[in-house]
């Protein structure tokens, strides 16, 4: 077929977890390929073997670049681009100061359309290819994200952020447009081409118990629909959440007694949980998702990955800009390691990918679509340089295996090692 393309390299892709089998559950193919067609992966394996198969296709050679699936980044504020990396405060210091401030400016469409497409450049140019975003309280702000990644043919999931205290006027909906925003919103966005609508209250301190209800019967109208919100991030925050949640037993509490505790939902953070919050999230199949950046920069704590994979929770991985303090989902890999270390549990270089592809794509729920390079999947694609600076490139030469191969790219990489980046077999072109 004259319009099949042939991308040849090193290939990287997962039958498995490796949480659950080990490095053993990836393949690599020294000399691999990946044939694209109709924006979809027809088929991975060796080069030679392809090349021969489908000689009409279009080559690419992309010599010892890593071919992978692109990174999913499962928990992010793109409205928070614009201050990222702001100095010394804690997380409600930090929202208040920083963060609540410059969402404000979300009010102008104009505003939110720039930093739409400013987020989705940057996060495109260090290899992402689908984020799942917090938006503003302004329906607007979900119109800008969402148009901007319809017109790259992303696979973007977002909602507007619901809030109606503990936020400065001008930052606070009601229950009613809580519910009738973001109703309107689904009808608007979810399903088109590769969009999709996530629910989101904040977090229970900046909700009422009503908006938290409304939200709640807006989930059980839209059950397949995913809902994310915030959990038990830092301790300040818990004791606030117990102050305004008198009769709740825990924090997750305040989500499942108004009907936010579901298979579908997104916990971000996770940190500081009690044993029957850890019990009710795996036994529901709850998702967790790790922002390691944004908890050593914020100062929140040490997730506990290890304990949270043996207790069975599905657990995603992303950088929560602009808590997180990198756009990059390799330094996002990188704290994630750092922060295993500080515990005693060295995650392998294996896990680490993993969980920035087809762990990220399980937890959102979105792996029959995207994650891996198996048949079928749409062809968002990235070619990683395994040696873009001199100092990774000495390192990587001593490898031996693939995995000391990656390694110094996951530790020291950044957007120099994203070669080059394929959404929908489409290649990018500011990668
Ligand atoms: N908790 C509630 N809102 C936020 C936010 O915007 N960022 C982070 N890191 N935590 C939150
Ligand atoms: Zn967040």
């Amino acid at each position: 077929m004259s319009h099949d393309t042939l991308l040849l390299g090193q290939t990287l892709t997962f039958d498995g977890s490796p949480f659950d089998q080990g490095p053993g559950a990836a393949r690599h193919v020294t000399h691999g390929g990946v044939l694209i067609r109709d924006g979809r992966i027809l088929e991975t394996g060796d080069g030679a073997a392809l090349r021969a198969a489908y000689p009409a296709a279009r080559i690419e050679n992309h010599g010892d670049a890593l071919l992978c699936a692109g990174f999913i980044d499962a928990h992010v504020h793109y409205p928070q681009t614009a201050i990222i990396a702001s100095w010394g405060k804690r997380l409600i210091d930090w929202l208040n100061s920083y963060t609540f401030p410059e969402e404000m400016r979300f009010a102008d469409p104009a505003y939110a359309a720039e930093i739409a497409g400013r987020y989705l450049d940057l996060t495109t140019a260090n290899g992402t290819t689908t984020v799942c975003s917090y938006c503003t309280i302004h329906p607007g702000s979900v119109d800008a994200l969402m148009t901007a990644a319809q017109a790259r043919g992303q696979r973007v999931l977002a909602g507007k952020t619901c809030m109606d205290r503990n936020a400065p006027d001008g930052l606070l909906d009601t229950a009613q447009s809580a519910y009738d925003d973001s109703k309107a919103l689904i009808d608007r966005w979810h399903g088109q081409d590769r969009l999709s609508y996530v629910i989101t209250p904040r977090f229970s301190p900046t909700s009422t118990p009503d908006q938290l209800s409304a939200l709640g019967a807006l989930w059980a109208e839209y059950p397949d629909l995913l809902m994310q919100t915030h959990l038990s991030e830092q301790t300040d925050e818990i004791a606030w959440v117990k102050s305004l949640y008198p009769t709740a037993r825990d924090y997750l509490d305040t989500y499942e007694m108004h009907g936010l505790l579901g298979a579908g939902g997104l916990y971000g953070h996770a940190i500081h949980l009690e044993p029957r919050e850890i019990d009710r999230l795996a036994e529901v199949g709850a998702a967790l998702i790790h922002c390691p950046t944004s908890n050593t920069f914020i100062g929140s704590g040490l997730f506990d990955m290890a304990g949270m994979v043996a207790a069975g929770q599905r657990v995603g991985l992303a950088t929560d800009t602009g808590g997180g303090s990198s756009f990059s989902m390799l330094r996002t890999m990188a704290a994630a390691y750092e922060i295993a270390q500080l515990r005693g549990t060295p995650l392998h270089p294996s896990q680490l990918i993993w969980l920035a592809t087809a762990g990220s794509a399980q937890a959102l729920r979105i792996d029959q679509h995207v994650g891996t390079l198996a048949p079928g999947k749409e062809a968002d694609i990235i070619a990683l340089d395994l040696a873009s600076t001199p100092a990774i490139e000495q390192r990587a030469a001593q490898a031996t295996d693939i995995w000391e191969a990656l390694f110094p790219t996951i530790m020291m990489g950044d957007d120099r090692a994203i070669k080059a980046v394929w959404i929908g077999g489409r290649a990018c072109e500011q990668a």
